[in-house]
């Protein structure tokens, strides 16, 4: 059996009285696609910032590696090979593609301080390497045209596919990607799918997906967890999750791609 490269046990997350996330559980291996899906308001952001450092929980352990990483900062979940998009689209709004994403290779880059002061030679052979990566990235994503624009001046489309890129060039284990697809028309989000699939196993990483459109997450994951009011009714292949009563309910009878 593969050892878990991301586990969280008992995860709980409470926002005054709010019980946002209680008792989840997930256990994330090596290279696999994992959808996360649910009515609004179930809990799937809140997880995704537990499991990413951005919030700390109320209750509950985060293991990356089999080291025991509960508590800790964001940057040292980052460093550790977690990245994530946000749900709401966080870019450099005055600054390039191409500075963007530099700057995020950068916060992962193990620097010295004073090589990067100096702009030493070694400084340069690696800052060189972290460009060609940028660059690689951005061709793959169809942005190296697009490299000296303003992000605020790019279109939603763009901006969603910088954050990914951005995420990526971090060189992480572990992607969250929150409805990366959102305010995309349905050609342009199927691209991205595509992409999204292709990026995981050109670079073998594990990567978990909130997506609402169920076609999506049909084909693209290879099991899907369901949540609903913070606790994790179901865990399945996409076809246990479509037969599965418990879903059903949680989504009153409709189709899931409304909810
Ligand atoms: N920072 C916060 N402060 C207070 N309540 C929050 C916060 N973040 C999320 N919540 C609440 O937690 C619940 C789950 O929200 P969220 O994780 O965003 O759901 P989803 O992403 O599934 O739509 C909601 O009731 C939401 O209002
Ligand atoms: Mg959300």
């Amino acid at each position: 059996m593969t050892k878990a490269i991301l586990e969280a046990r008992n995860l709980g997350k409470s926002f005054g009285g709010v019980r946002a996330v209680d008792r989840f559980e997930i256990e994330l291996k090596k290279s696999e696609l994992v959808g996360l899906i649910g009515p609004n308001g179930a809990g799937k952001s809140t997880v995704f910032n537990l499991l990413s450092g951005a919030i700390k929980p109320t209750d509950g352990t985060i293991h990356l590696f089999g080291k025991d990483i509960t508590g800790k900062k964001m940057v040292d979940f980052a460093q550790a090979g977690i990245a994530r998009t946000f749900q709401n689209i966080r870019l450099l709004e005055e600054q390039t593609v191409f500075e963007n994403v530099l700057a995020a290779t950068h916060k992962s880059a193990n620097r010295n301080f004073f090589a990067n002061l100096f702009h030493t030679k070694t400084w340069r052979r690696e800052e060189m390497v972290l460009q060609e990566r940028v660059e690689l990235l951005l061709e793959t994503f169809s942005l190296l045209d697009k490299r000296n624009e303003l992000a605020n001046n790019l279109s939603y489309g763009d901006q969603r596919r910088v954050e990914i890129v951005r995420a990526l060039a971090t060189d992480p284990e572990v992607l969250f990607l929150d409805e990366p697809a959102a305010g995309m028309n349905p050609a342009e989000g199927k691209e991205l799918v595509q992409l999204i699939e292709q990026v995981q196993k050109d670079y073998n990483i594990t990567v978990v997906l909130i997506e609402h459109d169920m076609d999506v997450v049909m084909d693209l994951c290879e099991r899907i967890l369901v949540l609903d009011y913070g606790k994790l009714i179901f865990s399945g292949t996409p076809q246990e999750v479509m037969a599965s009563d418990a879903v059903r309910s949680a989504y009153l009878g409709d189709d899931l791609i409304n909810a």
